[in-house]
């Protein structure tokens, strides 16, 4: 599964690039087969999760090509076929092929998905959204099958908001006759480039990024060419790191606007931000201070994907810094590896508290997920001595070569295969 070692204690100076978004490439290729024609992406990441949902992608007949940051796809003669259950499994935002394959040809078969261990991740809202459009459901234990002779637009009201869900019901609506409302939809980022990228196709949908989504279905549909929206985690990835380092890190590419909670947090950290117009440069002296209460909430709140990170930085911040799981259940088990450098965390349920402690030492730790893998990293990077980092690949599902990004700012991380 890949070992990254790490040497700590260097500083982090230069300017970096971010990549585009890992949530939002995939939702949007699972969107390319809405089209039934030919779609190009660019800023698409280099990532194994890009990979594997082209193979489903290739698997339902479309012709994918991908050279560089590009990825074309070709969905004229796509056609239903059954997901395989290996390719289904990498990755939570295959279960978007459901909404997605409803709306092209009325009928869609997956298993259950993967992704990251965070606790228990149901689908339920998912369902219940394709169900309100008019799709019957068979659920086994393993397989979700789905049908729809016709799809009509409707009312879904999520009681809380999901992002998957609420990108799975705009993928589905785009199918239906007359127009869906999507209420409590979730209102992150990607989905408004979800929306940006399926308008381009010809669908009409608006609202995206507020609450409430609505979709007029059934539009004639396009060539359509799109870029993907910059990744704020891999931005926040960066900026974590440069502020716990220290350093003077510019990252380039990016919304500043994505990722407000992260930079006000690291500003009441001790470090200086200064925010251009897609850009972020970040100073610290390494010397933090605690940021305080810590509440991971959905956007605009602070990104649950974002929380281990900061914890990570939070671990030499003079204080206590408090940081409240409010989104998956599961999602504080790297702290158990951060104890491992040294880290003083108390862990009760959902809540972890921080009390920073003037060194780390490196040891040997394994990444379980991805964000808590990223948190590792950092770590490693303040922590004397070496760290062993086992299980790189849970990173590099979502990272585009995060270890020569860092290397490339002065970091000592060597991929060892
Ligand atoms: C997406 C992101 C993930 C991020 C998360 C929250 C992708 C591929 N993944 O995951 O990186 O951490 O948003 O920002 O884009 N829920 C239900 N029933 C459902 C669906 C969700 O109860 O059917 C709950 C979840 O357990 C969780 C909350 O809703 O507590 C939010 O989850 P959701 O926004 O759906 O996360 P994902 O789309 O899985």
């Amino acid at each position: 599964m890949g070992i990254w070692k790490i040497r700590g204690g260097n500083r982090l100076y230069g300017d970096t690039y971010i990549q585009g978004a890992k949530n939002a490439v995939l939702p949007i290729l699972s969107g390319t087969l809405v089209s039934g024609c030919v779609t190009k992406l660019t800023n698409v990441p280099r990532l194994r999760d890009v990979d594997n949902t082209l193979k489903i992608l290739s698997c339902l007949g479309c012709q994918v090509e991908w050279t560089g940051h590009t990825v074309t796809v070709d969905s004229r003669n796509a056609g239903f076929a059954p997901i395989p259950r290996e390719l289904m499994t990498q990755m939570r935002s295959s279960v978007l092929f459901l909404g997605a394959m409803l709306a092209r040809f009325g009928r869609a078969e997956v298993s259950m998905p993967g992704g990251c261990m965070l606790g228990p991740r149901p689908v339920d809202l998912h369902l219940k959204a394709l169900e309100d459009l008019g799709a019957q459901l068979e659920l086994t234990d393993e397989t979700i099958t789905c049908y729809a002779s016709r799809l009509q637009g409707e009312r879904i009201v999520f009681p809380t908001p999901s992002v998957g869900a609420t990108e799975n019901a705009m993928l589905a609506a785009c199918g239906a006759w007359g127009v869906t409302v999507i209420e409590n939809a979730a209102r992150e980022p990607e989905i408004e480039d979800l929306q940006t990228f399926l308008n381009a196709m010809g669908a009409d949908i608006s609202g995206a990024g507020t609450d409430v989504v609505v979709i007029r279905g059934m539009r004639p549909i396009s060539y359509a060419e799109h870029a993907i929206v910059p990744d704020r985690i891999a931005a926040a990835t960066v900026l974590c790191a440069a502020a716990a380092c220290g350093g003077d890190v510019t990252a380039r590419a990016l919304v500043p606007e994505h990722i407000l909670p992260i930079t006000d947090a690291l500003e009441r950290m001790g470090c200086q931000v200064t925010k251009g117009k897609d850009s972020i440069r970040l100073v610290s002296d390494g010397v933090l201070t605690a940021p305080g209460v810590i509440e991971t909430l959905p956007y605009p709140g602070f990104p649950t994907d974002a929380q281990p990170l900061l914890l990570a930085a939070c671990m030499k911040a003079s204080g206590e810094t408090t940081f409240l799981e409010t989104i998956f259940s599961g999602r504080l088990r790297h702290t158990r590896q951060l104890q491992r450098l040294g880290g003083n965390i108390q862990v009760d349920d959902h809540k972890a508290v921080v009390t920073g402690v003037p060194r780390l030492t490196g040891t040997t730790v394994q990444a379980t997920d991805l964000r808590g893998g990223a948190a590792l990293v950092i770590a490693g990077l303040m922590a004397e001595g070496e760290t062993i980092l086992v299980d790189r690949d849970h990173i590099t599902r979502g990272y585009e070569r995060l270890d020569a990004c860092l290397r490339a700012l002065g970091a000592d991380v060597i991929d060892t295969d």
